[in-house]
């Protein structure tokens, strides 16, 4: 049975208030696209009489059944279930796939020879069912969600603590400080000693353990802590180091806080690391032509005050977003996909209840452009693996709400 409320009223004069069950308001969704502001003719599907639907279903078992189940509850994997779903969005979607703008040869075939009015009446066949609640989780154990990039960075950082001290606040002379510094530049560190480019036996057999994703997470963590000095000695002359510094400020900033995310801040860095380091350049056993030029003229001396003078400067944190948590995302993704992935609006998709691995095909192909939408390419552009897998799961085991479609007359 269809929830819309047929009208006397002619549809361009009058507009469509969505009344969810739930009892929540419209979406405050910004309105530039065809499905965010569609036209009266993506609204067909909600006039649909009885009789159009009983059209709609005969096509459904016949043409759709095979893949999106009997009563449009799917149990194929990547077949979205289509109970339930909102009317003018399943239209539109029809519509897209029959122009080829959304690709999928299995539905490009399905609707290729559909007319029209067949789009229209099994849409609103499909959104005239009742939608698909979630499945208990097999088991008793519920899903755990998956750590976010923070939270990874900061459990796969444990390992580094003992030398490179708490929130990467080093303890011990000759270990670096890890606040402060920009995530490229440490990404980059990481595979240096990965791949030979920069020798270290400890940090190489610390570095091949770290996956790509994990540098990218503890680079993130490392970047987000409170940044303070090395807790450790700085036995040079900071004020005669502050005066050789000026050769540095083009680069390393005038306080040793970079603005180059591959060139690294050397603000409370530990001063015997960054001695270290100086020597290394000059003896080149770490090897960058820039600096070896650079540190080359330094003389022993020379290089103990300009660490000391680093080592006393004020570490800044760099410039990073932090990333949003599942909840913070989720909550964004409801200002358009309404509560809980419950659409209040006929051309926006619910989430409530559908296929999880379903949802995480989907949130991919947005976020490779392979599916098109200028929405949900700015929504899924800084998701990260666990996220997807976290919102899929969220939504689907979200309660499934149909919605009443109230169509009132314009004043
Ligand atoms: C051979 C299997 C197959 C058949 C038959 C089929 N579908 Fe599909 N359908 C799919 C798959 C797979 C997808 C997901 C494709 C994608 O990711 O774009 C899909 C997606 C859809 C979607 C998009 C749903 C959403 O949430 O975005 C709609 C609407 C749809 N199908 C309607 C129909 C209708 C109506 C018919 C019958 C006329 C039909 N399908 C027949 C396999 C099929
Ligand atoms: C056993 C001690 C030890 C452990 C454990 C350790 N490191 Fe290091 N790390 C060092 C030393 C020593 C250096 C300096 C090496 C050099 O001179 O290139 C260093 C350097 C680095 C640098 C380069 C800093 C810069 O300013 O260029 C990064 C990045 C780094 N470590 C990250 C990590 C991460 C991430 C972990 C944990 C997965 C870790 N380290 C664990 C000892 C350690
Ligand atoms: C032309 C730009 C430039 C100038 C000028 C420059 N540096 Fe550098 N410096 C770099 C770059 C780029 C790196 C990173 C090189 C690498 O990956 O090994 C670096 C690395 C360093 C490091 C290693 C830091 C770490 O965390 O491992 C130290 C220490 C350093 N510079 C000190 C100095 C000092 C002292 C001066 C002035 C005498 C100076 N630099 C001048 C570009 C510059
Ligand atoms: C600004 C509004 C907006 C926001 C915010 C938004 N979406 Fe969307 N979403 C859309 C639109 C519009 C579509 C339909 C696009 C199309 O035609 O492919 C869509 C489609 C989808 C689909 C496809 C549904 C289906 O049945 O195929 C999924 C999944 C989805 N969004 C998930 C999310 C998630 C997860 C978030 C939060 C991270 C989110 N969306 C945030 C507007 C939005």
């Amino acid at each position: 049975m269809i929830k819309s409320v047929k009208n006397r009223f002619s549809l361009t004069h009058g507009f469509i208030a969505c009344v969810a069950i739930a009892g929540f308001a419209t979406s405050a969704a910004a309105q530039n696209s065809t499905v965010m502001t569609g036209n009266a003719n993506d609204l067909r599907p909600l006039y649909a009489d009885a009789g159009d639907i009983a059209e709609g279903k005969r096509l459904a078992d016949s043409s759709c059944a095979g893949c999106h189940g009997a009563n449009g509850i799917s149990a194929s994997p990547g077949v979205p279930n289509l109970a339930g779903q909102r009317p003018a969005y399943v239209y539109l979607e029809l519509r897209a796939y029959q122009s080829g703008v959304r690709g999928d040869s299995a539905m490009n075939n399905a609707v290729k020879f559909l007319n029209d009015d067949a789009l229209v009446k099994v849409a609103a066949y499909f959104s005239s069912l009742e939608p698909a609640q979630p499945r208990p989780a097999s088991g008793s154990a519920a899903v755990v969600p998956k750590p976010d990039a923070l939270q990874a960075g900061k459990s796969a950082a444990a390992v580094c603590t003992g030398c490179h001290g708490e929130s990467g606040i080093t303890k011990t002379p000759g270990m670096p400080n890890l606040v402060g510094l920009d995530p490229k530049y440490f990404v980059a560190a990481i595979n240096d000693y990965k791949n030979g480019q920069r020798k270290n036996e400890l940090m190489k057999s610390m570095a091949v353990a770290i996956s790509d994703a994990n540098a990218k997470n503890m680079a993130l963590y490392f970047a987000l802590q409170k940044p303070a000095p090395a807790k450790t000695p700085a036995p040079g002359d900071a004020a005669t180091g502050k005066a050789a510094a000026d050769a540095c400020a083009g680069c390393h900033g005038e306080q040793g806080v970079s603005g180059t995310p591959t060139t690294p801040s050397l603000a409370g860095q530990d001063a015997e690391y960054t001695a270290a380091a100086l020597r290394a350049y000059k003896d080149g056993t770490r090897n960058n032509e820039t600096m070896k030029g650079l540190a080359t003229p330094l003389d022993d001396a020379a290089i103990k005050n300009l660490a000391a003078y680093y080592a006393t400067q004020q570490p800044q944190a760099p410039k990073v977003r932090k990333p949003l948590t599942t909840q913070e995302w989720t909550e964004r993704c409801e200002r358009c996909h309404g509560l809980n992935g419950n659409s209040t609006s006929p051309r926006l998709p619910a989430l409530a209840g559908q296929r999880t691995d379903y949802l995480i095909k989907v949130l991919h192909a947005y976020r490779t452009g392979a599916r098109k939408s200028p929405e949900m390419a700015a929504m899924s552009g800084d998701l990260t693996e666990n996220d997807i897998d976290n919102l899929a799961a969220y939504f689907a085991g979200q309660r499934a709400r149909s919605v009443l479609y109230v169509v009132t007359p314009g004043k």
